[in-house]
């Protein structure tokens, strides 16, 4: 019985690596190189290093306002590029101010400077704005007017002390929103950073906050928020009040195995919030959090660091079909490089979370427990509903003491809100994440723009459960972090920040797709055929049903053949059709040099598309080169010569790419004259012949070929499988007596743990997604070792390996040293299997 106990865990380990490669990469089908005529970017950058990481669109999109270093700026979104209308705002730390940060140890060049973190609205005639000052946080207001900051009667400068609203520190993120003419505002408050925060700030109002005492909240790093409407419709009979969700991630201690699990939230407060009256005062009443959880599907891999949140909220009376779209990254990820996902929560999920059942930490043991026993009336951390008007209760400051009471230690909910990755990027870092909600043809789709830690822009669409990233745009000449991302929806806009500039791109180019075939094969719901062209989809009311007659998209099935075959300008000859010769296409005369190796390319449509060589009508076999990047190599010889035709094929449709006419070198003086000066001689020299590759394997295979070798993988690693388990029951067997006295132990090791357990209530044991008993591999670490379901030891981490990984996470303030063990509260006898099963496998 033990020993197969130990054989299923051995394979379970390995069917869990193999899960851990098959979560395969999505490709996005178009790359646009930096600097590309496909995609007109605007770029605004100013002298020096400006650090633009605040955006805000003017109401009307006119005006886009920029917050840097020491500087603000106002651009005319329609003449983005044009110096006349850039206008630019110094607001620089005083001198005094300056010295005093160097004094205190701070660094002058980096951090005793004012970075702006925050630039919101505050009515039609002023910006409200906040700056780390020199590490003296202050805030002040804008002149929308003439774009410069308010002064008071005596001339000097309105500034506002902002300590809650602005870090001290540049590094720390911020989050901050304007409801109602309040600011709420999400960050980390004191000079020593170990102040998080969340605070709502008013001039005649009192101001309220999180309450540090009661670590409600655990090394935040925020990053976004948003006002719900909650109390729409009007009248309605619940009568709710509006919310303000946080979303951040923080250290889970709830998870008490290892000091450093970070867990990824949601939290949110009423907006109606007054503080309580003697308990609570000035202090949120109606705080509570949630664990947000993006879990990959097949082996329940967590992706537990929220990068950015968007929250697409249809309308505001649709509040409740709100989508919450974050981008995640994970842990535990291998030597720091690593992926990222996306995951998408409902508003229903985010609802039953806050209606559950509550957590309780044990102040003494600082352990957390479900928390079962009966919850007081009114709901504790609700917010004020007619049901509890109904029971004379009429503010937070009416609330009971017994209910205020309750939620200084139950703030925290049960149960996490979960999701399964829309999409999975195993090696890229998704950091940024916006969204709009397209009209297509005849259905909605919600389109993500995502910005990479190295300056990609990926659009991307979910269909039926699928996800296609329908363009890459490379957005600089330099990989540098994409810092925020903001659509406006009006005009079909994005921009995006980084550290030395601010982009401009329009959403999409349909023009770029130039046949039937490719504007349905790209599948942007921004774009659909029309009988001459691909073009934007028109979204005015008065284009009737009638005239949308001859528009075609198809951004489910992208499927040419239906769509494609009665446009005769598309050169699609279906799966099954002749190749024919197309006239569109010219023939490029090349002449075969002898003495150099002479290549012909050929670029694709699309990274999904394979490439097809014709020579002479027929197609290439083996005895052909062609290299890793689809380059066909001449060689000098009779045979070689005539007319070269390249396909590019992508599911049913296929269109010739270019063509080649080979001429001998004799002739070569001739036709040098008699050559039109518009077709270019496509000849390169090629250096690097290692890199050659038979062309059998790429007539057919696609571009990326590693997908098509999957099923021979797994039958490797199947007979790999049966051969470990055939090795592992021959060791097992001939060392059976021994291996009896280890399994006992672990049986006793096993028991111990669970009557230990049985002692007091039982300690929260699960991983970070609460089901049952994962599967342990190598490449898991911490987390699956979190689950004591499993007898699994601790030594397999390296702890230079995690370290870096942490690192990696940038995470200011976990910079305590972050070894991986167990933690010392809750030392139980472990038996060394998961070392066993590194070292036999890996
Ligand atoms: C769209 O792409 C076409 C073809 O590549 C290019 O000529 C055009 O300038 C692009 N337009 C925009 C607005 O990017
Ligand atoms: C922005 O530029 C456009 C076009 O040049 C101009 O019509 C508009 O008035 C400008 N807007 C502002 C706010 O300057
Ligand atoms: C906007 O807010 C500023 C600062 O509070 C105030 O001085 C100004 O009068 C307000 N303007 C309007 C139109 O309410
Ligand atoms: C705010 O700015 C003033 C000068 O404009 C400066 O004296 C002060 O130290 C700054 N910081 C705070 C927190 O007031
Ligand atoms: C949202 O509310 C409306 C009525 O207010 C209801 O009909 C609809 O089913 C709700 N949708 C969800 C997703 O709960
Ligand atoms: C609550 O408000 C209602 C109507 O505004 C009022 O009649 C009632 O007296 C208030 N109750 C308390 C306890 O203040
Ligand atoms: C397409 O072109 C062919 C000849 O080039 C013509 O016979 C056919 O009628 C055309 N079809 C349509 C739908 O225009
Ligand atoms: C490849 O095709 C050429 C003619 O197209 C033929 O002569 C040659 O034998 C073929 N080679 C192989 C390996 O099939
Ligand atoms: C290509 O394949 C042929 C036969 O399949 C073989 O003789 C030749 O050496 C191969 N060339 C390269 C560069 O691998």
């Amino acid at each position: 019985m033990g020993t197969w106990t130990w054989l299923f865990v051995i394979g379970q380990a390995l069917s869990t690596l193999l899960l851990l490669q098959a979560s395969e990469e999505i490709i996005p089908r178009v790359t646009i190189q930096y600097g590309s005529p496909e995609r007109t970017v605007s770029r605004f950058e100013a002298d020096g290093l400006n650090y633009f990481t605040t955006l805000l669109l003017s109401k009307d999109g006119s005006t886009l306002y920029i917050g840097g270093r020491e500087s603000l700026f106002s651009l005319n979104s329609s003449n983005f590029m044009s110096p006349e209308d850039q206008l630019q705002l110094e607001w620089k730390a005083d001198d005094r101010n300056k010295k005093e940060c160097f004094s205190k140890g701070k660094d002058s060049e980096r951090d005793c400077q004012n970075y702006i973190k925050i630039l919101l609205p505050v009515n039609s005639t002023h910006l409200y704005t906040c700056g780390t000052y020199a590490f003296s946080p202050n805030c002040t207001y804008i002149r929308i007017a003439d774009f410069s900051l308010e002064t008071s009667s005596s001339g000097n400068v309105l500034v506002e002390d902002c300590k809650g609203r602005c870090p001290f520190d540049p590094k720390y993120k911020t989050t901050a929103i304007m409801v109602d003419g309040e600011m709420y505002a999400g960050t980390i408050s004191n000079f020593q950073g170990n102040d998080p925060i969340i605070y709502k700030s008013h001039d005649s109002r009192i101001s309220l906050k999180t309450e540090n005492a009661l670590n409600w909240l655990q090394d935040p790093v925020f990053v976004g928020s948003a006002h719900i409407p909650e109390s729409l419709p009007q009248g309605n009979p619940v009568g709710d009040d509006d919310k303000v969700y946080f979303f951040f991630s923080e250290s889970g201690t709830e998870f008490d195995f290892f000091e450093n699990t970070i867990v990824s939230r949601i939290a949110r407060v009423c907006k109606g919030d007054l503080g309580g009256d003697r308990v609570l005062q000035r202090r949120w009443t109606s705080f509570l959090k949630a664990q947000l959880l993006c879990i990959r599907q097949e082996d329940g891999f967590p992706f537990n660091v929220l990068q950015d949140m968007f929250v697409l909220t249809p309308g505001e009376k649709h509040w409740n079909s709100t989508i919450f779209y974050g981008v995640f990254t994970s842990q535990w990820n291998r030597g720091g490089a690593g992926g990222s996902a996306v995951c998408a929560f409902n508003m229903h999920d985010v609802q039953k979370a806050f209606d559950g059942l509550y957590k309780e930490v044990n102040r003494e043991t600082r352990q957390w427990y479900t928390y079962t026993h009966s919850v007081p009336e009114p709901r504790p951390g609700a917010c004020i509903t007619n049901k509890v008007r109904n029971m004379k209760i009429n503010s937070s400051l009416q609330m009971p003491d017994r209910v205020l009471n309750f939620i200084k230690d139950h703030f925290l909910m049960d149960s996490a809100i979960r999701s399964n990755p829309l999409l999975l990027q195993p090696q890229m870092r998704y950091q940024q994440i916006s969204v709009q909600r397209v009209r297509g043809l005849t259905q909605t789709f919600d389109v993500m723009f995502l910005g990479t830690d190295d300056g990609r822009l990926h659009k991307a669409v979910s269909v039926a459960g699928k996800e296609h990233i329908i363009e890459e745009i490379k957005l600089f000449k330099n990989s540098q972090p994409v810092e925020e991302l903001l659509i406006d929806h009006n005009k079909g806009l994005v921009y995006v920040s980084s550290r030395s500039m601010v982009l401009q791109i329009p959403v999409s180019n349909c023009s770029m797709y130039r046949t039937c075939g490719e504007c349905i094969l790209a599948r942007d719901p921004y774009c659909a055929w029309s009988k001459k062209g691909c073009h934007t989809v028109p979204h005015h009311t008065h284009m009737h049903e009638a005239h949308l007659k001859h528009w075609v998209q198809d951004v489910e099935n992208a499927d040419t053949e239906k769509h494609c075959k009665n446009f005769n300008n598309t050169i699609s000859a279906g799966r099954f059709g002749p190749v024919t010769e197309d006239p569109l296409v010219p023939c490029e005369k090349v002449v075969l040099d002898s003495k150099a190796q002479n290549s012909l390319s050929c670029k694709l449509l699309s990274n999904l598309a394979n490439r097809l060589w014709i020579h002479n009508g027929k197609e290439i076999n083996s005895s052909y080169l062609v290299l890793q990047n689809g380059d066909l190599i001449l060689l000098s010889s009779p045979e070689r010569l005539g007319t070269y035709e390249c396909w590019s094929l992508e599911d049913d449709f296929r269109k010739l790419m270019v063509k080649y006419c080979v001429e001998p070198e004799g002739v070569m003086k001739k036709t040098t004259t008699t050559r039109s000066p518009k077709t270019e001689v496509v000849i390169q020299s090629v250096s690097v012949i290692d890199k050659v590759v038979n062309s059998s394997s790429f007539v057919s295979s696609k571009s990326h070929s590693s997908k098509s070798y999957w099923y021979e993988f797994l039958i490797m690693t199947a007979l790999f499988i049966v051969v470990v388990v055939t090795a592992t029951l021959i060791v097992l067997y001939k060392k059976r007596n021994q291996m009896k006295s280890i399994l006992k132990t672990a049986d006793h090791a096993d028991k111990q743990n669970k009557s230990l357990r049985k002692n007091g209530k039982p300690a929260e044991s699960l991983p970070l997604n609460g089901t049952s008993a994962p599967i342990p591999a190598s490449d898991h670490k911490g987390y699956q070792t979190l689950n004591d379901n499993y007898i699994i030891s601790t030594p397999v981490h390296d702890p230079v390996n995690m370290n870096a990984v942490l690192a990696s996470e940038k995470r200011p303030l976990n910079v305590k040293d972050t070894h991986v063990e167990i933690s010392p509260s809750c030392q139980r006898p472990r038996v060394r299997l998961g070392s066993e099963i590194r070292d036999s496998v890996v």
